[in-house]
């Protein structure tokens, strides 16, 4: 290393799973770090809301005093691995205003106040990196931003969380129903004690409003994500989805419209198991990118966990220090398309949908003339179960929300229907 290097100064706000993983890495391969970035980096504080000891950080270093990491003038960097919205948007928004780089894993808090904080980072000329808020390893922020900057995105759909997924992966490969796996996945500690944030989606309609905002050069807020979780998918829909050689899996995904606004959403998608995300098993994540001039790409890795996690926050790191060394900045946010939000009701689908019926004649033909009467064209039927119950299963042409949900009410009130048991949306050629 040249004798010569700039001395770059860190703070860290958090020290968890992921902060833990920094603070190890940043110690253990500081030399190399330091090679790469043009400077010598130096973890100088680690602040923590209780002021306990932390393996491998030395304790002078550790402080509950986190806006004094803030001010510090001889920090230039803060790295924000402590989640939740506040106190981390007002000591990111602190450091900003005292001319620090931030670099952050937080994604609910840039998915809700994202505009703000880049807005702040821009007009102090500092950078604000993300790379670890979406899909931990995976480097899907600084391909969108800078390597696919020259393209136009089209759709991207993603396997954003790992939770879901192995819950996901283990009902289809396992027969498990969603309870049963839910309890082992928090027992393995894949999922936590309060598995909402994952199973309800929110988790991942956070990513998806970043990764919305990106593809499309726009703001999107995690309250414009329409969000449907997995805790309705059932052993019977895992097991009708395998039938017709398909996967069920949690999607987050933001395409562009006819009518040039952003659809993003987060649901349960039945896709045929050709499909590449349909291999991604267990806590695997990955993003299926589709642009106009280079086509279908895809993006896979682990989506959580502290080393990973660390390792994009490292890649962050490098990348802001080099540009400190050379004071310059790099990549902003870029909302200038400012498109909006399409209402979901438009968003156009083609559906599974499975019932049960009474199994006596003209019932079938009841049943299509109501998908007719919403305009829904049905591309398949499968009945099974003898009996006077039947179970059946109708995979429909692409058809709008509001048509959907209409009929499905239709169906409901109707006397020959025991249960409208789901509908899940369906990507590709499942019949
Ligand atoms: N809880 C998330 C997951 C990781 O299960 O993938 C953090 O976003």
């Amino acid at each position: 290393m040249d004798a010569g290097f700039k001395t770059i100064s860190i703070g860290m706000l958090g020290a968890g799973v992921v902060g833990s993983q920094v603070a190890r890495l940043l110690q253990s391969d500081r030399q190399e770090l330091s090679d790469r970035s043009g400077a010598l980096l130096v973890l100088k504080k680690v602040g923590v809301r209780s002021n306990t000891a932390r393996d491998g950080i030395d304790s002078s270093m550790i402080t509950t005093d986190l806006h004094s990491i803030v001010t510090d003038p001889e920090i230039n960097i803060v790295i924000e691995v402590m989640g939740g919205i506040e106190p981390a948007r007002t000591l990111i928004l602190e450091a900003i205003k005292n001319k620090k780089s931030v670099i952050t894993a937080n994604k609910a808090l840039l998915a809700t106040h994202g505009h703000e904080l880049f807005n702040a980072a821009d007009a102090a000329k500092v950078d604000l990196y993300y790379e670890a808020a979406v899909a931990g390893a995976i480097p899907i922020i600084r391909s969108m931003r800078e390597s696919l900057a020259g393209d136009q995105i089209t759709r991207v759909m993603g396997i954003v969380n790992g939770t879901t997924n192995y819950i996901l992966t283990k009902m289809h490969e396992e027969g498990r129903d969603f309870k049963d796996v839910l309890k082992e996945a928090q027992a393995l500690g894949y999922a936590e004690s309060d598995p909402t944030a994952d199973v309800d989606g929110h988790d991942a309609a956070a990513k998806a409003a970043l990764l919305a905002g990106l593809a499309f050069h726009s703001t999107v807020t995690i309250d414009e994500v329409y969000c449907e979780g997995i805790s309705k998918i059932s052993i019977e829909d895992v097991n009708a989805a395998k039938r017709m050689n398909a996967v069920i899996k949690l999607l987050a995904i933001a395409e562009i419209t006819v009518k040039d606004e952003i659809s993003v959403r987060v649901h349960p998608v039945m896709l045929p198991s050709s499909h590449p995300l349909a291999s991604v098993r267990d806590v695997f994540n990955a993003i299926y990118v589709e642009s106009e001039a280079a086509g279908e790409l895809m993006f896979y890795g682990r989506g959580a966990g502290g080393a990973p996690t660390a390792s994009a926050i490292l890649g962050d790191l490098v990348a802001v220090t080099r540009h400190r060394a050379y004071s310059t900045v790099g990549y902003g946010e870029s909302d200038y398309a400012d498109l909006d939000i399409a209402p979901m009701s438009e968003v156009k689908s083609q559906f599974f949908v499975r019932l049960h019926v009474a199994d006596k004649s003209g019932v079938l033909a009841s049943i299509a003339q109501t998908f007719a009467s919403e305009n829904i064209s049905i591309q398949t039927v499968h009945q099974a179960g003898i009996g006077k119950d039947a179970e059946l299963v109708v995979v429909t042409h692409s058809a709008s929300e509001a048509s959907l949900i209409a009929c499905m009410g239709k169906l409901a009130s109707m006397e020959i229907v025991t249960k409208v048991e789901a509908a899940i949306r369906v990507e590709g050629a499942v019949a």
